[in-house]
């Protein structure tokens, strides 16, 4: 029976101070971690045993997933004391995994498409692996597959700087490993044990010569979150995806136990978590997701954001460009203002004092560490 194992170890240190306190994996995308949407991809699928290979705060996954009977899977964990790198964590699922074929996904990944298709592909390739690719611009922040056409074989892997130095860097569009693999039990015996290996780097190269590694493109949304800009964008692109799939001329996707005043006006498209209040006079979104248990006093303008759980908004406060993480203070007449790529972050339990502008500019982001309170102007 084909099992699951999402790497989820690493740490997060592009997406910091958010990653301070919530492990990168469980960052919300459409106000659920976006493991917990790959988990769904693979159930949907027919797995029914998931390995999540975890290290870096092991103990916010174990505590958030237990053993997976809420989701209806059966989830087991790794131990590895300190990241052992993508193909370490693999070897250390070996005793899990061995026996049949495993779908194998980076946890930082916003996607949706069909992984039977993909299992089916590769049962018909009969490589050792294949992996799933994706055409992108710009492609010099992944790692690069270069591909035979005729048989869809991957001749080479190129990671980040080994592309900005080949012949390939000045081709504008490139397909790229989008971090979602089916591999044969075979691969093991390539793995040396206890020791820290990339198998991006290590492995998957050299085996090119030895096995066949085949790709398949993937379409539908696809979005690594390594960045916050990319988990912004993410979850925008998640929003629509949610949107268009549902059949139904709804615009937002708002719960039922959200409480909007009726003089609110919501700029499509906009998603609402449970229990969240949002007061008179508001006007909310274009691109604005907002968690659950979160209270927006009357009067703010919030879009291009995302806002995550039991946030304290108060009132005539300006929130664009941003993320807000869990449980913090924001108190009135405040202006906060991303720039372009370079984003307003506030982490968990943040407080914003009355009457301030965090403005970022065209040269930085404004990074607000958890528990800081903030009680001048950051422009
Ligand atoms: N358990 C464990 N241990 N997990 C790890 C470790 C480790 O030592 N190192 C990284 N991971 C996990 C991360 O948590 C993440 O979910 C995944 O492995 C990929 O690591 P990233 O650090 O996010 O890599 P990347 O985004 O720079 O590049 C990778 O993903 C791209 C696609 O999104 C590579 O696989 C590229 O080839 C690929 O194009
Ligand atoms: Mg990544």
């Amino acid at each position: 029976m084909t099992k699951g194992l999402i790497l989820s170890g690493g740490w997060g240190t592009r997406l910091r101070p958010l990653t301070c306190t919530i492990p990168k994996t469980l960052m919300p995308v459409g106000n659920k971690p976006v493991i917990e949407r790959q988990i769904d991809l693979l159930k949907n699928a027919g797995v029914t045993e998931v390995v999540l290979a975890v290290s870096v705060m092991s103990e916010y996954l174990k505590n958030y997933f237990g053993d997976g009977q809420n989701l209806g899977v059966k989830i087991h964990y790794t131990n590895e004391k300190s990241p052992m790198g993508t193909a370490g964590a693999l070897k250390l699922a070996e005793p899990f995994l061995k026996g049949d074929n495993f779908f194998m996904l980076n946890g930082d990944v916003i996607l949706n498409f069909s992984f039977k298709k993909m299992l089916k592909k590769h049962t018909n390739f009969n490589g050792i692996g294949t992996i799933a690719s994706r055409l992108v611009e710009n492609p010099s922040r992944y790692g690069v597959l270069i591909i035979e056409e005729e048989t869809q074989k991957i001749l080479n892997f190129l990671e980040k700087d080994e592309f900005q130095n080949s012949e390939y860097a000045n081709i504008p569009k490139m397909p790229v490993n989008a971090g979602v693999y089916v591999l044969e039990p075979e691969i093991f015996n390539y793995i040396k044990p206890k020791k820290k290996l990339s198998i991006e780097r290590d492995i998957f190269p050299k085996l090119t010569t030895k096995e066949m590694i085949y790709h398949h493109p993937i379409s539908g949304i696809w979005k690594d979150i390594g960045k916050p800009y990319e988990l912004l964008d993410g979850n925008i692109l998640l929003l629509k995806d949610l949107l268009e799939k549902r059949n139904s001329d709804e615009k937002n996707l708002i719960d039922k136990n959200a409480d909007i005043h009726e003089t609110v006006k919501i700029k499509p498209p906009v998603m609402i978590g449970e229990n969240t209040v949002i007061r008179q006079d508001c006007n909310i979104g274009p691109n604005a997701i907002i968690g659950n248990n979160v209270y927006i006093e009357n009067s703010c303008n919030i879009s291009e954001s995302l806002i995550y759980n039991e946030v304290y908004i108060s009132k005539k406060t300006s929130i664009r460009n941003a993320i807000i993480s869990d449980n913090c203070l924001i108190k009135e007449n405040n202006k906060l203002e991303g720039k372009g790529e370079n984003l307003v972050i506030l982490a968990n339990y943040v407080q914003i004092d009355e009457n301030l502008q965090l403005k970022a500019s065209n040269e930085s982001s404004i990074n607000v560490c958890h528990h800081e309170i903030v009680k001048d102007d950051i422009i």
